[in-house]
């Protein structure tokens, strides 16, 4: 009985194990297949834009959005690709990007310093930061003539609208602030026609929105958390800007960013509805609660990512390193037929990379240190008289 007894527990050991895997596997499955939109069956195009914007109907009612993340219309849907297509492919300089970057950091630490002030507002910063290169990257809006308390006005109102519209997602209405100050940067459009508010946020929201969080928190643990990444972070991103757009230079240095966009993907939950009937007799408020694909679950799950998921380790993404299941798990820009257009050119991670460098050399840990408690980082080379100090800020 003993002799059998052993087999049989490798056995069902083995069994076991192949059975959570294959759990694992076809949950997996089932986030993408949300994400795919096949969870509705093989919705067309106009049911997919349908079940997406009834989810997103929060983002249009606070800032009047109307793209392909809250239209319901193939063609208004078409058109807004088209626009973003022309942004993602057109002629950029990266070092003038980092350039951008590095400027206003430059002038947030001598405000620091003429203040007398040795602490930045971290995630203010980085906002009006990534806001400024959108916004020049996007519409040419000079940032030097772009008044900082614009950039702190228009980061503030669409915080605040983001999180009005969670709670209330059918009662929130456009900020008056927002639009006012968005207006006042006289945006046009290539053609040199005024673009209202609504439609400089359309376009910008894609971009601003997905790229500020994931840029501080890469930023905060790359440079500052996870000490042991520090050094591996500083070598693979040593050429950057020059490095960019050249795919044969800069793969290691866009494994920051993919590292970062897998820890804190710029969009934790994909939502979409369950009630795929436009004429559905239900009103949104008293429908199912929608579908759900877990983006963060996937970039995180030890099943998956094994026990040092939470670990900070651009080389994940050295060649041949990833797994097959890892592949499939890690969808930070979606997956067809809605994949972001910015995945393809490699523009998100680009400007991921060339955003967080430019924090790190600025405010990294060789210039200062990151308070998580009071979300600022605390500065030894800037703000006291004498330049750098004791260390301890
Ligand atoms: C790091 C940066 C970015 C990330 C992580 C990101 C992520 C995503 C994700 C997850 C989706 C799918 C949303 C859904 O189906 O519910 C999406 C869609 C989209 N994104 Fe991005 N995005 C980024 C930057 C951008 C930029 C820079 C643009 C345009 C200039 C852009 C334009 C779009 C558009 C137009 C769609 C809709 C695509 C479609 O429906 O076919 N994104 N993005």
């Amino acid at each position: 009985m003993l002799i059998l007894a052993v087999p049989i527990c490798l056995v069902a050991a083995l069994v076991f194990h192949e059975w959570q895997a294959w759990r694992t596997r076809e949950w997996v499955h089932e986030q993408r297949r949300v994400a795919s939109f096949q969870y509705a069956g093989e919705p067309a195009l106009q049911e997919r834009l349908h079940l997406r914007a009834t989810e997103n109907r929060r983002l249009k009612a606070a800032f009047g959005l109307d793209n392909s993340l809250t239209t319901k219309n193939p063609s208004a849907h078409k058109a807004f690709l088209a626009t973003a297509s022309r942004i993602l492919n057109g002629n950029r300089s990266w070092e003038q990007l980092y350039a951008v970057a590095e400027g206003f950091l430059k002038g947030e630490l001598e405000i620091a310093a003429e203040n007398s002030k040795s602490t930045l507002r971290l995630a203010e910063s980085v906002r009006c930061m990534v806001l400024a290169v959108v916004l020049f990257d996007s519409f040419g809006v000079d940032p030097v003539a772009t008044p900082r308390s614009h950039l702190v006005t228009i980061t503030d109102e669409i915080n605040k609208q983001w999180l009005q519209s969670k709670c209330h997602p059918d009662n929130v209405i456009p900020s008056q602030g927002l639009n006012e100050t968005v207006a006042s940067l006289s945006i046009t459009s290539p053609e040199h026609t005024p673009l209202p508010p609504p439609q400089v946020l359309s376009i910008l929201m894609p971009q601003y929105e997905t790229l500020w969080r994931v840029v501080l928190l890469t930023f905060v643990t790359a440079y500052h958390h996870q000490p042991a990444a520090c050094h591996d972070t500083i070598q693979r991103t040593a050429a950057v800007p020059s490095c960019l757009g050249n795919p044969a230079l800069e793969k290691d240095a866009l494994k920051l960013a993919k590292e970062g966009l897998r820890l804190y993907p710029s969009n934790k939950h994909l939502y979409r509805s369950r009630n795929p009937t436009p004429n559905s007799p239900t009103s949104p408020a008293t429908s199912s609660p929608p579908a759900a694909a877990d983006l963060s679950a996937l970039h995180r799950h030890p099943s998956i990512w094994g026990r040092d998921a939470l670990a900070f380790r651009p080389s994940r993404f050295d060649d041949g390193q990833l797994t097959a299941l890892q592949h499939e798990a890690y969808i930070p820009f979606s997956v067809k037929p809605h994949k972001c257009p910015a995945a393809g050119n490699a523009f998100g991670e680009r400007m991921v990379a060339v955003l967080v460098v430019a924090l790190g050399r600025e405010l990294g840990p060789g210039n200062g240190r990151a308070d998580f408690g009071e979300g600022v980082v605390k500065g030894w080379r800037w703000g006291e008289e004498g330049g750098i100090e004791d260390g301890k800020g």
